[in-house]
């Protein structure tokens, strides 16, 4: 499963890098403003550090603004993914940006019927939202095991991008469910590799070791 992470802030984005793990990166407008930066400014800084795709989401609701600002955000970077919404106006985009070259991933996919007609579309990749699914009382995870199905039954070639994923048991549940893509925010990455019984045997092997050679 490849992984991305899911922040505007470089400095993680970096840090992830330098772990040698990272296939790509995923932003959004919140994730913008968190960070309080220009939004062009900094997708071509991570496009610098990130040579997979970085997922770059317009702010437009209409048709001619998403492909106005898809346009725009497409000529930052080769590696740039352009985000649109799982909506009417986001589905006819993606046929749009698609059938120009640019890649496209379609977000705040909450069922599997937006998943099916986005990559009938010609979508890259599919964003379907795993806690906020989870939030309200349905099962995030339930979601992705309909996109796969569906995905596989027919040979779309969409990427299947689980977002929204909140701590590490999404993500076994995510790879285990076949998803191609998990997008992980760094403090969940960071724990992907945390067991205390990694800790206490590495503190044992260390503190045998001295023991006996000093
Ligand atoms: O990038 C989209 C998605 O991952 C958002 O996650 O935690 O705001 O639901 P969250």
């Amino acid at each position: 499963m490849e992984l991305y992470i899911d922040t505007a802030s470089l400095d993680e984005i970096k840090q992830a890098h330098d772990l040698g793990v990272l296939d790509g990166v995923t932003t959004n407008p919140s994730l913008i403003a968190k960070e309080g930066v220009d939004y062009t400014k900094r997708l071509a800084e991570i496009c610098e550090v990130v040579s997979g795709p970085v997922s770059a989401e317009v702010i437009a609701v209409d048709y001619d603004g998403m492909i106005r600002e898809g346009r725009d955000r497409a000529k930052i970077a080769e590696n740039i993914v352009v985000k649109l919404p799982s909506t009417l106006a986001g589905l006819r985009a993606c046929k749009t940006l698609s059938d120009e070259g640019t890649r496209t991933n379609l977000t705040l996919c909450f069922q599997p019927l937006q998943a099916m007609l986005v990559a009938k579309a010609g979508a890259f990749l599919v964003s379907p939202f795993i806690g906020r699914l989870d939030d309200i009382a349905q099962d995030g995870m339930t979601l992705i095991q309909e996109i796969r199905q569906i995905y596989d039954n027919f040979g779309y070639p969409t990427k299947l991008l689980a977002a929204s994923i909140r701590h590490p048991m999404h993500v076994v549940q995510c790879a285990l469910a076949g998803a191609d893509v998990a997008t992980v925010p760094f403090d969940v990455i960071k724990k992907m590799l945390n067991h205390p019984l990694t800790d206490s045997g590495l503190e044992k092997f260390v503190a045998d070791y001295k023991k006996a050679f000093g």
